[in-house]
Protein backbone atom coordinates (compact mmCIF):
# COMPACT_ATOMS: atom_id res chain seq x y z
CA UNK A 1 0.00 0.00 0.00
CA UNK A 2 1.45 3.16 -0.67
CA UNK A 3 2.90 6.19 1.79
CA UNK A 4 -0.55 8.41 2.02
CA UNK A 5 -2.60 5.09 3.86
CA UNK A 6 -1.63 4.93 7.53
CA UNK A 7 -2.97 2.25 9.04
CA UNK A 8 -3.10 1.68 12.71
CA UNK A 9 -0.92 -0.81 14.45
CA UNK A 10 -2.76 -4.14 14.28
CA UNK A 11 -1.97 -4.91 17.87
CA UNK A 12 -3.83 -6.72 20.14
CA UNK A 13 -5.71 -4.43 21.70
CA UNK A 14 -7.09 -3.34 18.51
CA UNK A 15 -8.48 -6.51 17.00
CA UNK A 16 -9.69 -7.15 20.67
CA UNK A 17 -11.95 -4.25 19.89
CA UNK A 18 -12.69 -5.08 16.22
CA UNK A 19 -13.53 -8.53 17.29
CA UNK A 20 -16.15 -6.96 19.80
CA UNK A 21 -17.93 -4.56 17.07
CA UNK A 22 -17.52 -7.31 14.10
CA UNK A 23 -19.56 -9.65 15.65
CA UNK A 24 -23.18 -9.55 14.75
CA UNK A 25 -24.39 -10.41 18.00
CA UNK A 26 -23.02 -7.24 19.46
CA UNK A 27 -24.95 -5.25 21.35
CA UNK A 28 -25.98 -1.23 20.27
CA UNK A 29 -24.69 0.23 23.50
CA UNK A 30 -21.13 -1.98 22.88
CA UNK A 31 -20.61 -0.99 19.43
CA UNK A 32 -21.06 2.41 20.48
CA UNK A 33 -18.51 2.19 23.50
CA UNK A 34 -16.16 -0.17 21.57
CA UNK A 35 -15.91 1.70 18.09
CA UNK A 36 -15.53 5.10 19.84
CA UNK A 37 -12.14 3.62 21.64
CA UNK A 38 -11.05 2.95 17.67
CA UNK A 39 -12.36 6.10 16.72
CA UNK A 40 -10.59 8.13 19.42
CA UNK A 41 -7.14 5.86 18.07
CA UNK A 42 -8.01 6.89 14.23
CA UNK A 43 -8.18 10.54 15.38
CA UNK A 44 -5.13 10.31 17.32
CA UNK A 45 -3.05 9.38 14.45
CA UNK A 46 -5.00 11.77 11.86
CA UNK A 47 -3.49 14.65 14.26
CA UNK A 48 0.18 12.85 14.11
CA UNK A 49 -0.06 13.95 10.05
CA UNK A 50 -0.47 17.62 10.61
CA UNK A 51 2.23 20.10 10.16
CA UNK A 52 3.74 21.25 13.22
CA UNK A 53 6.79 23.66 14.29
CA UNK A 54 9.52 23.95 17.31
CA UNK A 55 8.64 24.95 20.25
CA UNK A 56 10.23 25.11 23.16
CA UNK A 57 8.71 25.15 27.06
CA UNK A 58 10.23 25.84 30.31
CA UNK A 59 9.54 22.93 32.58
CA UNK A 60 8.60 23.64 36.71
CA UNK A 61 11.72 22.22 37.78
CA UNK A 62 13.46 25.11 35.67
CA UNK A 63 14.75 23.26 32.30
CA UNK A 64 13.72 23.47 28.50
CA UNK A 65 11.91 21.02 26.70
CA UNK A 66 12.35 21.36 23.72
CA UNK A 67 9.24 20.45 22.11
CA UNK A 68 6.73 20.94 19.27
CA UNK A 69 3.54 22.48 18.29
CA UNK A 70 0.64 22.33 16.03
CA UNK A 71 0.76 24.94 12.97
CA UNK A 72 -2.27 23.90 10.56
CA UNK A 73 -5.68 25.69 11.54
CA UNK A 74 -7.82 22.46 11.94
CA UNK A 75 -11.50 21.49 10.97
CA UNK A 76 -13.21 18.34 10.29
CA UNK A 77 -16.36 17.66 7.69
CA UNK A 78 -18.29 14.52 8.12
CA UNK A 79 -19.83 12.99 5.54
CA UNK A 80 -23.57 12.35 6.86
CA UNK A 81 -24.43 10.11 8.09
CA UNK A 82 -21.90 7.48 8.98
CA UNK A 83 -19.46 10.47 9.57
CA UNK A 84 -21.44 11.83 12.40
CA UNK A 85 -19.87 8.93 14.62
CA UNK A 86 -16.85 10.67 14.55
CA UNK A 87 -17.82 13.65 15.47
CA UNK A 88 -17.80 13.74 19.42
CA UNK A 89 -14.28 12.48 19.60
CA UNK A 90 -13.01 15.01 17.16
CA UNK A 91 -14.76 17.82 19.74
CA UNK A 92 -13.14 16.41 22.30
CA UNK A 93 -9.33 16.76 20.96
CA UNK A 94 -10.34 20.35 19.07
CA UNK A 95 -13.09 22.29 20.81
CA UNK A 96 -12.54 25.01 18.81
CA UNK A 97 -12.23 23.84 15.49
CA UNK A 98 -15.49 24.17 12.96
CA UNK A 99 -17.32 21.08 11.50
CA UNK A 100 -18.68 20.87 7.46
CA UNK A 101 -21.24 18.82 6.65
CA UNK A 102 -21.70 16.91 3.29
CA UNK A 103 -24.49 14.66 3.11
CA UNK A 104 -23.60 11.82 0.39
CA UNK A 105 -26.24 9.22 -0.11
CA UNK A 106 -25.61 5.75 -1.92
CA UNK A 107 -28.27 4.81 -4.40
CA UNK A 108 -29.48 1.31 -2.55
CA UNK A 109 -29.41 -0.50 -6.16
CA UNK A 110 -26.53 0.70 -7.97
CA UNK A 111 -24.09 2.21 -5.11
CA UNK A 112 -23.60 5.27 -6.81
CA UNK A 113 -23.38 8.28 -4.43
CA UNK A 114 -25.39 11.15 -5.06
CA UNK A 115 -24.38 14.44 -3.20
CA UNK A 116 -27.57 16.38 -1.90
CA UNK A 117 -26.30 18.71 0.53
CA UNK A 118 -22.68 20.67 2.19
CA UNK A 119 -22.08 23.58 4.00
CA UNK A 120 -18.52 24.07 4.59
CA UNK A 121 -16.30 26.42 6.84
CA UNK A 122 -16.03 29.66 4.97
CA UNK A 123 -12.45 29.65 5.45
CA UNK A 124 -11.61 25.66 4.79
CA UNK A 125 -9.31 26.50 2.08
CA UNK A 126 -6.87 28.20 4.68
CA UNK A 127 -6.89 24.70 6.93
CA UNK A 128 -6.36 21.06 7.10
CA UNK A 129 -9.36 19.53 7.14
CA UNK A 130 -10.37 15.73 8.75
CA UNK A 131 -12.80 14.44 6.84
CA UNK A 132 -14.74 11.82 8.83
CA UNK A 133 -15.98 9.16 6.48
CA UNK A 134 -16.26 5.23 8.03
CA UNK A 135 -16.14 3.36 5.75
CA UNK A 136 -14.47 3.02 2.24
CA UNK A 137 -16.07 0.91 -0.13
CA UNK A 138 -15.99 1.43 -3.85
CA UNK A 139 -14.86 4.87 -3.14
CA UNK A 140 -17.70 6.53 -4.73
CA UNK A 141 -18.72 8.08 -1.56
CA UNK A 142 -14.85 9.63 -0.61
CA UNK A 143 -14.64 10.72 -3.97
CA UNK A 144 -17.65 12.66 -4.52
CA UNK A 145 -16.31 13.85 -0.59
CA UNK A 146 -12.80 14.71 -1.85
CA UNK A 147 -14.61 16.59 -5.07
CA UNK A 148 -16.76 19.13 -2.65
CA UNK A 149 -13.36 20.01 -0.71
CA UNK A 150 -11.06 20.44 -3.80
CA UNK A 151 -13.76 22.52 -5.42
CA UNK A 152 -14.15 24.99 -1.99
CA UNK A 153 -10.45 25.26 -2.66
CA UNK A 154 -8.84 23.07 -0.15
CA UNK A 155 -5.56 21.45 -1.85
CA UNK A 156 -5.59 17.30 -1.56
CA UNK A 157 -2.62 17.52 0.41
CA UNK A 158 -4.87 19.41 3.15
CA UNK A 159 -6.96 16.54 3.39
CA UNK A 160 -6.70 13.63 5.87
CA UNK A 161 -9.45 11.35 4.91
CA UNK A 162 -10.29 8.89 8.61
CA UNK A 163 -11.84 5.17 7.50
CA UNK A 164 -12.77 2.95 9.96
CA UNK A 165 -12.78 0.27 7.66
CA UNK A 166 -10.99 0.10 3.83
CA UNK A 167 -11.59 -1.69 0.80
CA UNK A 168 -8.09 -2.21 -0.86
CA UNK A 169 -9.74 -1.17 -4.11
CA UNK A 170 -11.13 1.87 -2.63
CA UNK A 171 -7.83 2.75 -1.34
CA UNK A 172 -6.15 2.47 -4.60
CA UNK A 173 -9.10 4.30 -6.43
CA UNK A 174 -8.75 7.45 -4.39
CA UNK A 175 -5.14 7.07 -4.38
CA UNK A 176 -5.23 6.76 -8.51
CA UNK A 177 -7.38 9.93 -8.70
CA UNK A 178 -6.51 11.81 -5.54
CA UNK A 179 -2.70 11.14 -5.11
CA UNK A 180 -2.23 13.97 -2.40
CA UNK A 181 -4.87 12.86 -0.09
CA UNK A 182 -3.93 11.01 3.14
CA UNK A 183 -6.10 7.94 5.02
CA UNK A 184 -5.75 6.62 8.12
CA UNK A 185 -7.63 3.71 8.77
CA UNK A 186 -8.14 1.06 11.46
CA UNK A 187 -8.34 -1.83 9.08
CA UNK A 188 -7.28 -3.09 5.54
CA UNK A 189 -10.28 -5.35 4.74
CA UNK A 190 -9.88 -8.45 2.04
CA UNK A 191 -12.07 -6.91 -0.36
CA UNK A 192 -15.89 -5.98 -1.34
CA UNK A 193 -18.54 -8.79 -2.05
CA UNK A 194 -20.87 -8.62 -5.71
CA UNK A 195 -23.12 -6.51 -3.55
CA UNK A 196 -20.23 -3.48 -2.93
CA UNK A 197 -20.37 -4.09 0.99
CA UNK A 198 -16.48 -4.93 2.51
CA UNK A 199 -15.37 -8.81 3.77
CA UNK A 200 -14.87 -9.31 6.67
CA UNK A 201 -16.73 -6.23 7.24
CA UNK A 202 -18.77 -4.96 9.98
CA UNK A 203 -22.75 -4.02 8.33
CA UNK A 204 -23.97 -0.90 7.94
CA UNK A 205 -21.70 1.26 10.51
CA UNK A 206 -24.02 4.40 10.56
CA UNK A 207 -27.09 1.81 11.23
CA UNK A 208 -25.09 0.16 13.78
CA UNK A 209 -23.72 3.09 15.41
CA UNK A 210 -27.29 5.45 15.27
CA UNK A 211 -29.10 2.20 16.49
CA UNK A 212 -31.22 2.14 13.15
CA UNK A 213 -30.43 -1.43 12.04
CA UNK A 214 -33.19 -3.87 10.84
CA UNK A 215 -32.83 -6.85 12.87
CA UNK A 216 -32.29 -8.83 9.98
CA UNK A 217 -29.98 -6.43 8.24
CA UNK A 218 -26.49 -7.81 8.38
CA UNK A 219 -24.77 -5.92 5.70
C1 LIG B 1 -21.96 4.23 3.39
C2 LIG B 1 -20.76 4.68 4.17
C3 LIG B 1 -19.96 5.45 3.15
C4 LIG B 1 -20.28 4.73 1.86
C5 LIG B 1 -19.12 3.86 1.45
O1 LIG B 1 -22.87 5.28 3.30
O2 LIG B 1 -21.10 5.46 5.29
O3 LIG B 1 -20.36 6.82 3.05
O4 LIG B 1 -21.41 3.91 2.12
O5 LIG B 1 -19.37 3.21 0.25
P1 LIG B 1 -18.64 3.57 -1.14
O6 LIG B 1 -17.18 3.66 -0.83
O7 LIG B 1 -18.96 2.37 -2.02
O8 LIG B 1 -19.22 4.83 -1.65
P2 LIG B 1 -24.41 5.13 2.93
O9 LIG B 1 -24.70 5.77 1.63
O10 LIG B 1 -24.84 3.69 3.08
O11 LIG B 1 -25.09 6.05 4.03
P3 LIG B 1 -24.91 6.12 5.63
O12 LIG B 1 -23.81 7.09 5.87
O13 LIG B 1 -26.24 6.63 6.12
O14 LIG B 1 -24.60 4.75 6.14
Amino acid sequence: MDGNVHLLPQNDMLRALHTIIRDRACTHGSFVFHSRRVIRLLMEAAMNLLPVGKKDVVTPVGATYEGLEITAELCAVSVIRAGDSMELEFRELCPAAPIGKILIQRDKQTKLPRLYYSHLPPDIADRHVLLLEPMLATAGSALAAIGVLVEAGVPEEAVIMINFLSSPEGLRRVHAERPGVRIVTSSIEEGLNEHAFLLPGIGDFGDRFFGTADAGARR
